[in-house]
């Protein structure tokens, strides 16, 4: 990573002079980053902070919309994102993984033309055993003439947003931005609490020799990623000729990260047990923001089937299968889906 001595704060000004953000959408990513700034602070605290473990009382867990058990960080970073937007006159409304619908912006505060959404806490499993998690967000324009927007506003292709991002709390925190103009990284100066440029323009090297997945699902996978991974594992005497590398961090802000910085295939594939639901990771807080990311890195993102971005949301908390990563690479995983179906 080169160093600079650039700023976010800075590297927005100069996006907004060259015509790429307008005053509305600078503040927007100003409130997240300084949002992002509190949780990384409640994350590095853990046992210390009180902030470890499920949330709920009487030793009965609180569980959310998408039927998983709260972690008290879950709660804490979805008040925090919460209250930090609410007041600023940039959005028009807000919509979360840990929200039952989405919420427009009290009467009491102005209301801008962007629609916010927000996985507060990304990989959970991992808050109580101190491995990276992150905040990852997506912002859409608020449609023509709409002042109280409700889920159906929401519902827009990838294709539609105007930026998104992830924050890692790993060794470093670093935010991960893009706002249709190249991916860049800013890590924090703990010191001087400001985001600094560190990477202008992020590149996912189009062929690699790693993949991401949970092979613990491999028997509930469908037929064309059982063939697909089952041909990775041959290596170099399959018909892919090359050996491969896994890695899963279960966090994945943190194994997209990884990608964006050297390379790999990330995926959360159709498994008999989520199939039901359509997938596990969420469209709209999860797939669609990563997409965008990577796209914008030189990257490529499928549902196996079909460009990520593309699909039509059918609910706020639709979910999705996921490919996404270095592009010879999802251009396979899509091709062996096309020859079984
Ligand atoms: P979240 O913590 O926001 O609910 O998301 C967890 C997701 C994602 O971060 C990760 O890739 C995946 O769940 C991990 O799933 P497994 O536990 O099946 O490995
Ligand atoms: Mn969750
Ligand atoms: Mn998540
Ligand atoms: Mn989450």
């Amino acid at each position: 990573m080169t160093s600079s001595n650039i700023s976010l704060t800075q590297f927005l000004i100069e996006e907004q002079r060259a015509g790429r953000v307008n005053p509305q959408l600078r503040l927007l990513i100003e409130v997240v980053s300084r949002a992002c700034k509190r949780i990384s602070i409640a994350v590095g605290k853990g046992a210390l902070g009180g902030v470890l473990g499920d949330a709920g009382e009487g030793g009965q867990a609180n569980i959310n919309v998408q039927g998983e058990a709260q972690k008290k960080l879950d709660v804490l970073s979805n008040e925090i994102l919460l209250e930090a937007n609410a007041w600023g006159g940039h959005l028009a409304g807000l919509a979360s993984e840990e929200m039952d619908t989405s919420q427009p912006i009290p009467d009491k505060y102005p209301r801008g033309n962007y629609l916010l959404l927000f996985d507060p806490l990304d990989g959970s499993s991992n808050i109580d055993v101190n491995v990276s998690v992150g905040t990852i967000f997506s912002v859409l324009r608020c449609p023509e003439g709409v002042t109280s927007p409700t889920d159906a506003d929401f519902l827009q292709p990838g294709t539609a947003q105007v930026a998104a991002g992830y924050c890692v709390y790993g060794p470093q925190t670093t935010l991960v931005l893009t706002v249709g103009h190249g991916t860049h990284a800013f890590t924090l100066d703990r010191e001087a609490g400001s985001f600094v440029l560190t990477t202008r323009g992020m590149t996912i090297p189009q062929e690699t020799r790693e993949f991401a997945v949970n092979m613990s699902n491999q028997r509930f996978w469908e037929a064309p990623m059982q063939a697909y991974i089952g041909d990775l594992l041959k290596g170099s005497e399959g018909p892919r000729g090359k050996d491969f590398n896994m890695r899963w961090i279960a966090s994945m802000v943190a194994d997209v990260h990884r990608i964006l910085t050297r390379g790999g295939l990330f995926s959360y594939p159709l498994d008999s047990k989520c199939a039901a639901k359509g997938g596990k990771l969420r469209l709209m807080y999860e797939a669609n923001p990563m997409s965008f990311l990577v796209e914008q890195a030189g990257g490529a993102a499928s549902t196996g089937r079909m460009r990520m971005l593309e699909v039509t949301p059918s609910g706020l908390h639709m979910r999705v299968p996921v490919f996404m990563g270095s592009k010879a690479e999802v251009d396979a995983a899509v091709g062996y889906h096309q020859a079984h179906d």
